[in-house]
């Protein structure tokens, strides 16, 4: 996934790696994955459980932290995956300010950034820019931004905001204490408990068009978020689709230095036995216990397994065979450049006409998805990022841009491609301890979910692990006296 171009931050777990290679050991957990989800199961393991023994997490990369990974390119580093967090992403908030992370706010200009929706042949809409550093022409001209919207999606904007902060709302309910909150052994049940279910029945469009939003709104600045946050159109699920719109509002934040930190910290402080660069190939059910292979040639055993990555596209073998719903991922190709893009390429004759964001439409023409100024270093040097279905060529790169003095190019195998209605794999995947956590990423692929998942995660092995164990010594108390959707096992 991550491409030789890409800039390694050999983080200081490479220490850690697994010198001993012993054969055979007994282990506790076992880990698959070493992102946000894999790092914060390990993380709430031990925050919930005082007696599981021991953690490993197997990474097959050099660094830990998955999809969330930084590019250095002209000596600067950027976020090469996910970027952005909301600002009720409580999880991830808490990991910040317990690992002693800097949150980096979004800068002036991020906030008054200018936007236009570009069809292949025009701009369809373009916000006003002003290079003004006073505050007051900032502010009318945002007020002045918005009005112009208004005029062209009419009063949908408003309804739209009402739709994401609903779900948002709903999504909420996933921070509840332990006490109301049950244990959930399914994606299905853990969506219908927070009204976030039936999201997930209905393509984004469908349920738009049935809220009587704007074909316009819907085929133009809607499409464009989709089209940035999944790649994808507005056929995904409704869930999905209120989760990216949910990322496209103000206040969005993300580490200092590199999210990836978040799963570093977490690891660091969770006394992981982390095996870097050590792909787990087979994972076989011997009864009472899974035995994991590495291409390393060594093997592991553990009471418990844990899949933290997606399943869809790996080579790891399970035996017996495991079946879970057919699902792809959509690739993104995220593509970076330092130079000047090319005013002519737009039908535009200055670079500062360029929009700092450009979205697009769903057209079969358009070689890209969106374009984003990251950086401008002066006005005749910048740092773009693109984000494209597929690959851009040397020779499509020289259309676009004027000069382009550096180029990296990363292939994401970037999140689920979305359906409606959606089906979800098993958090179990048989019927003793192999669990998968990313099965939640077909109700929305996001740094955040990926830790609420991990959260229930560790409760429903802890409290599976308690009914195996009459004698419970793991102190958890799943009551639910408020839902029916308690977990038969507790
Ligand atoms: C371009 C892009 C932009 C995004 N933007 C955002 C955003 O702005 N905000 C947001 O919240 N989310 C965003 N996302 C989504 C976000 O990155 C993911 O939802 C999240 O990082 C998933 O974390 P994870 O731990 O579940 O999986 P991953 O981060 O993919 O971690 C899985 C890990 O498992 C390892 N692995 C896989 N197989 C094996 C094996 N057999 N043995 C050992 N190790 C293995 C992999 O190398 C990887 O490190 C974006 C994603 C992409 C690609
Ligand atoms: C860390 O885990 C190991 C088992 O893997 C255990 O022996 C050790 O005591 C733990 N260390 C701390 C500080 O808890
Ligand atoms: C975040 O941390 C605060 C303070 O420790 C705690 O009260 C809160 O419950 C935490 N939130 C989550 C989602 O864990
Ligand atoms: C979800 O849909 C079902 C069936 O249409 C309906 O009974 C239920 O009330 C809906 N739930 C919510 C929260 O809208
Ligand atoms: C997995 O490792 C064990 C222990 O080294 C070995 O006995 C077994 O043959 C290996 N399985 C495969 C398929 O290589
Ligand atoms: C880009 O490369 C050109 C040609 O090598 C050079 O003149 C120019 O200074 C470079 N610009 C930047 C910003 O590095």
């Amino acid at each position: 996934m991550l491409t030789a171009t890409l800039i390694i931050l050999l983080s200081i777990f490479s220490l850690a790696s697994s010198s001993q290679s012993q054969s055979q050991s007994t282990t506790d957990v076992c880990i698959i994955g070493s992102g946000i989800a894999g790092s914060s199961v390990a993380h709430f393991l031990r925050k919930y459980s005082p007696t599981i023994s021991q953690i490993r997490i197997f990474e097959r990369h050099p660094v830990v932290g998955g999809r969330m990974a930084t590019v250095t390119i002209a000596g600067e580093t950027f976020e090469a995956g996910a970027s952005i967090l909301h600002p009720k992403n409580y999880h991830a908030l808490n990991f910040t300010h317990m690992l002693n992370l800097k949150v980096k706010g979004p800068s002036a200009s991020d906030s008054s950034f200018s936007l236009g929706i570009w069809d292949g042949q025009k701009f369809l809409f373009k916000t006003i820019d002003s290079d003004s550093k006073s505050q007051l022409v900032q502010y009318f001209i945002s007020f002045a931004n918005s009005i112009r919207m208004l005029f062209r999606y009419g009063i949908s904007l408003i309804k739209m905001n009402n739709f994401v902060e609903v779900t948002v709302d709903n999504f909420l309910k996933y921070y509840e204490s332990k006490e109301s909150r049950p244990v959930f052994s399914s994606v299905e049940e853990m969506l219908k408990w927070a009204d976030l279910y039936n999201l997930t029945t209905q393509t984004l469009e469908e349920e738009l068009v049935g809220l009587k939003f704007s074909p316009l709104l819907i085929q133009e600045l809607i499409t464009v978020i989709t089209r940035i946050n999944y790649g994808q159109s507005v056929r995904i699920s409704g869930l999905a689709g209120a989760v990216s719109l949910a990322g496209s509002g103000g206040d969005l934040w993300s580490v200092e230095g590199g999210n990836w930190q978040m799963a570093a910290g977490l690891i660091d402080r969770s006394n992981v036995t982390l095996h870097l660069q050590e792909e787990i190939s087979l994972i076989t059910d011997v009864g009472g216990f899974y035995e994991l292979n590495s291409t390393n040639g060594n093997s592991y055993t553990c009471q418990i397994t844990v899949v933290a990555t997606p399943l869809d596209e790996l080579t790891t073998q399970f035996i017996p065979e495991i079946y879970i719903p057919e699902r792809k991922l959509q690739h993104t190709h995220a593509t970076f450049v330092r130079g000047v893009l090319n005013p002519a390429y737009f039908g535009l004759n200055a670079v500062s006409d360029i929009p700092e964001l450009v979205g697009t439409i769903e057209s079969s023409e358009l070689p890209f998805t969106c374009i984003s100024v990251l950086k401008e270093h002066s006005a005749n040097d910048f740092t773009y990022k693109l984000f494209s279905r597929q690959s851009l060529t040397d020779a499509l790169l020289d259309q676009i841009f004027s000069i382009r003095n550096e180029t990296l190019r990363i292939n994401w195998g970037a999140y689920p491609h979305y359906h409606a209605p959606e089906v979800f794999a098993p958090f179990i995947l048989d019927d003793m301890h192999l669990y998968y956590v990313n099965a939640f990423e077909n109700a929305a692929s996001t740094m955040e979910t990926s830790a609420v998942s991990a959260e229930n995660m560790a409760r429903l092995i802890l409290s599976r692990l308690a009914g195996q164990q009459p004698s419970g010594s793991y102190g958890l108390k799943s009551s639910t006296s408020d839902s029916n959707l308690q977990h038969p096992e507790l």
